[in-house]
């Protein structure tokens, strides 16, 4: 059978704006909650952005705590530091404060609070059995997209890889994106996470067509293909991306480029998550959980090698990529419109300071193989990338950007 419909999730509410984050109290106010855990870390204490989310929960009448030890790429022993805190607090609302890492944390808390049992428990695709307890997101990078994805992804150190849960009852209740939050994000962690932004947006538009989606329609899946709603996001992201990432990386008290990253970074979750990610993800997995780079950098140094590799199948879409990255493609053939895709990415990877190879990045030639052995594992990730590779492929990929 196969799945020749598709759908459309999103956070149960998405409140967009400049200082959107003093309604915080008043926009959970129906919620009747008494008890708010922030899950947060100490470089967002330090710059200040936690106690302007604290403010308006005391305000409303809130008693409020906060975990600060949350931690870039967390792993599953942070996830179990901000649990026990969790469980002592008996939070009656969540609130995610940060870039993907906290936000990620905060959704993996609110399952464990509800649902009981350990992190573990509830990897890979819907092992969550119900909703979880209110959540509130609020991104300070731009971004990852999990103030509304259905994804938490944690580091598993034992078997340096990454490991997400994945399920629809992850997406927050009410997800508050203020680009003011994001005026204090690092350069580093901004080009990283804008890059994200712009890779989920191409993962999505490439990916496999939701009619052409290898897998039973009966079947649950944590993805629906490449499909129209998303598409309309991700054309929107990668626009966005275009204009603003550069300026938001070397000038970043520039409130309108936030305000651009901030959209592209929600845009692109919001089309993932339903759309897909593919083979970018699936080798970042074990090259950011060997290689301790960004989630960010590690898609950002692999996206041009891929998108090389999926080329032949997805020329239109590619020509299309390459004229919203603003690319002058009249009277060029389709396959040179296309190919300045991947030129406008590298070029934009350069500018803003992404490392191209992953020796630069510590990498040796001998973890390829096992690098793509550990991609070729993620049997759902290359469903979705419209290219079928083998693993020889991936490894061929991976030698490309060695
Ligand atoms: N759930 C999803 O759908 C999804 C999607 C993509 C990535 N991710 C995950 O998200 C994580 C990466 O998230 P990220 O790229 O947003 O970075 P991050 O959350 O790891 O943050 C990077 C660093 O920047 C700091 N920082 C962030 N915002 C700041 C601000 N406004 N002011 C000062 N400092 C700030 C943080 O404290 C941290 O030290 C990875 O673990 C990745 O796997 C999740
Ligand atoms: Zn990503």
């Amino acid at each position: 059978m196969s799945r020749d419909s598709w759908s459309f999730f999103s956070a149960g509410q998405i409140v967009f704006g400049s200082g959107t984050v003093k309604k915080l109290g008043q926009l959970i106010k129906p919620w009747k909650s008494t008890r708010a855990l922030i899950i947060a870390d100490a470089a967002l204490v330090k710059a200040g952005i936690v106690a302007r989310v604290e403010a308006p929960l005391r305000s409303a009448g809130l008693t409020v705590e906060v975990f600060d030890g949350g931690e870039p790429e967390p792993s599953f022993v942070i996830a179990e530091q901000a649990i026990a805190m969790a469980k002592n607090a008996r939070p009656d609302v969540l609130v995610g404060v940060g870039g993907g890492s906290n936000m990620d944390l905060a959704k993996v808390v609110a399952t464990v609070l509800t649902h009981g049992g350990n992190c573990r428990d509830f990897t890979g695709f819907g092992n969550v059995p119900g909703p979880i307890m209110p959540l509130v997101c609020l991104p300070t990078t731009a971004g990852t997209g999990s103030e509304v994805s259905h994804a938490a992804v944690l580091t598993d150190t034992e078997n340096q890889m990454k490991l997400s849960i994945l399920s629809h009852y992850l997406r927050p209740a009410l997800a508050v994106v203020d680009p003011e939050l994001t005026l204090t994000c690092p350069p580093r962690a901004t080009a990283d996470s804008g890059i994200d932004a712009l890779t989920h947006a191409i993962e999505g538009m490439t990916a496999t067509r939701y009619n052409e989606l290898n897998v039973p329609a009966d079947e649950p899946f944590p993805y629906d293909g490449k499909q129209p709603i998303a598409d309309c996001m991700a054309e929107k992201a990668i626009k966005l991306v275009g204009q603003h990432l550069v300026t938001a990386v070397r000038e970043p008290n520039n409130l309108a480029a936030r305000e651009g990253m901030a959209l592209a970074g929600t845009l692109a979750g919001l089309a993932f998550s339903n759309s897909a990610v593919a083979a970018v993800h699936a080798l970042e997995y074990p090259l950011g959980g060997a290689l301790h780079c960004s989630h960010g950098a590690g898609n950002g140094l692999l996206l041009p090698y891929v998108m090389r590799y999926n080329l032949s199948l997805r020329i239109p879409e590619f020509a299309k990529i390459a004229r919203l990255l603003g690319e002058d493609t009249s009277g060029l053939s389709p396959e040179a419109a296309a190919e300045r895709a991947i030129t406008a990415v590298e070029r934009l990877r350069r500018e803003i300071g992404i490392p191209e190879r992953i020796r630069d990045i510590g990498g040796t030639e001998d973890q390829l193989p096992g690098f793509a052995k550990k991609s070729f594992a993620i049997k759902r990730l290359m469903l979705l990338n419209a290219r079928q590779p083998t693993e020889e492929d991936l490894l061929m990929i991976l030698r490309a950007a060695f």
